[in-house]
């Protein structure tokens, strides 16, 4: 493996399944909401709203290629719309081993009380939005990824096991 990418809906737990994976398989976390945002000096929210949403999505695609390319192993979580751009599916298929974390409506509306940092999610009822774009983006990311993984109800642990069992059992050796 060089690179495992983690990709899902918002509040599906990319962030810290990456980061105990990585810690777990010992090689380096990067995540492209964190390496956007130190590479402009301004939070996502700012991005969105002084520039606009095509801005932010080419910043991601920058930031793919440039973290697919390093050399060392790693474990990387994508932004949750990283995977709706075509060139991006291209780069994820070539480049990495992608691992979807399938997360329902609810655990996200749970997860994200509160959460003001999200800008597609700053809506009045925000339910029903969810409910959309999961709808709209769950086959894309299943297309996207080599295998699936559900997160509901599931601790940390227990997630990360079946990824690195996947691993341990060859899926990972293919890229
Ligand atoms: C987005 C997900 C966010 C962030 C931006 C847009 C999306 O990342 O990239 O707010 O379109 O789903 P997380 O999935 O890490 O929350």
């Amino acid at each position: 493996m060089k690179k495992l990418v983690l990709i899902g809906y918002m509040g599906a737990g990319k962030s810290t399944v990456g980061q105990a994976l990585s810690e777990r398989m010992q090689v380096s976390f990067r995540d492209t909401d964190c390496w956007i945002e130190e590479k402009q000096g301004r939070c996502i929210s700012d991005i969105f709203a002084e520039d606009g949403e095509d801005y932010f999505r080419k910043l991601e695609t920058d930031c793919l290629k440039e973290l697919l390319e390093q050399k060392e192993n790693g474990v990387i979580s994508a932004g949750g719309g990283l995977p709706l751009r075509e060139e991006n599916q291209e780069l994820l298929r070539k480049m990495a081993y992608t691992v979807y974390l399938q997360v329902s409506k609810e655990t996200v509306l749970e997860r994200l009380k509160g959460d003001s940092s999200r800008p597609l999610l700053q809506v009045a009822d925000r339910e029903t939005r969810i409910a959309e774009m999961i709808q709209v983006r769950h086959p894309i990311y299943l297309e996207a990824a080599d295998t699936a993984v559900e997160v509901d109800g599931r601790e940390v642990e227990e997630i990360v096991k079946e990824i690195l069992d996947l691993f341990l059992n060859g899926g990972f050796g293919k890229k």
